[in-house]
């Protein structure tokens, strides 16, 4: 069985979605990645569970000036992938612009991912709990993620994969890392580094 996931990540400038992406679908990271300008496209296939997943996905420029293209790229997504760096609060706060457009103009029911990328770095300026606890309040899916080292990027994929409608029964799958959660039921969506 195959199925395609049209994806669009979004999140301020810098904070590592085309790394994410190099990573993810080609196991490269680049200390020196280049500004996205506007956007780019690459589709990667992945075997999820008993699934052939194609994931079509939209990486979006972060800077300013290219706000007003990304309702091209999330309509018709199934999922948004929402990234900020642990280490810059402020790319933690506009994630609240990102679920306010998505809510107003997106597509409905689409999955949501909150990733907190570069979690090798020591200098955090977004507490964890603050994280999980602001993806619990909106639904979405959260976990940390380090494009440098590789840290839960496969993962997040997979997990955005069976949190689509028909593959809801496959939720409850180990994560790469211990859930600090103890228990609850939401301990599935969460990931840490
Ligand atoms: P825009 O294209 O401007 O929207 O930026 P972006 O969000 O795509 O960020 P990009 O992937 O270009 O990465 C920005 C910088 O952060 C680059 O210097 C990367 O090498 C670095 N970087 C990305 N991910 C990580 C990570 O997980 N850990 C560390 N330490 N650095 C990272």
């Amino acid at each position: 069985m195959s199925r395609k996931i049209k994806l669009c990540l979004l999140g301020d400038s810098n904070v590592g979605k085309t790394s994410l992406v190099s990573r993810f679908a080609s196991d490269f990271f680049n200390e020196h990645a280049e500004a996205t300008i506007g956007a780019s496209f690459i589709s990667k296939t992945l075997q999820v569970d008993d699934q052939s997943v194609k994931f079509q996905i939209w990486d979006t420029a972060g800077a300013e000036r290219y706000r007003g293209l990304t309702p091209l790229y999330y309509r018709g997504a199934a999922a948004a992938l929402l990234v900020y760096d642990v280490t810059k609060l402020s790319t933690f706060k506009t994630l609240t612009l990102w679920i306010d457009e998505l809510k107003q103009f997106g597509p409905q029911n689409i999955v949501v991912a909150i990733a907190g990328n570069k979690c090798d770095l020591e200098e955090r300026e977004v507490p964890t709990e603050e994280a999980v606890a602001y993806a619990d309040e909106i639904g979405a899916l959260f976990l940390e993620t380090s494009a440098k080292t590789g840290k839960n990027v496969k993962n997040t994929f997979v997990r955005i994969c069976r949190q689509l409608p028909s593959e809801k029964t496959a939720l409850g799958t180990s994560c790469e890392t211990i859930a600090l959660n103890n228990g609850s039921t939401e301990e599935e969506n969460h990931c840490y580094c």
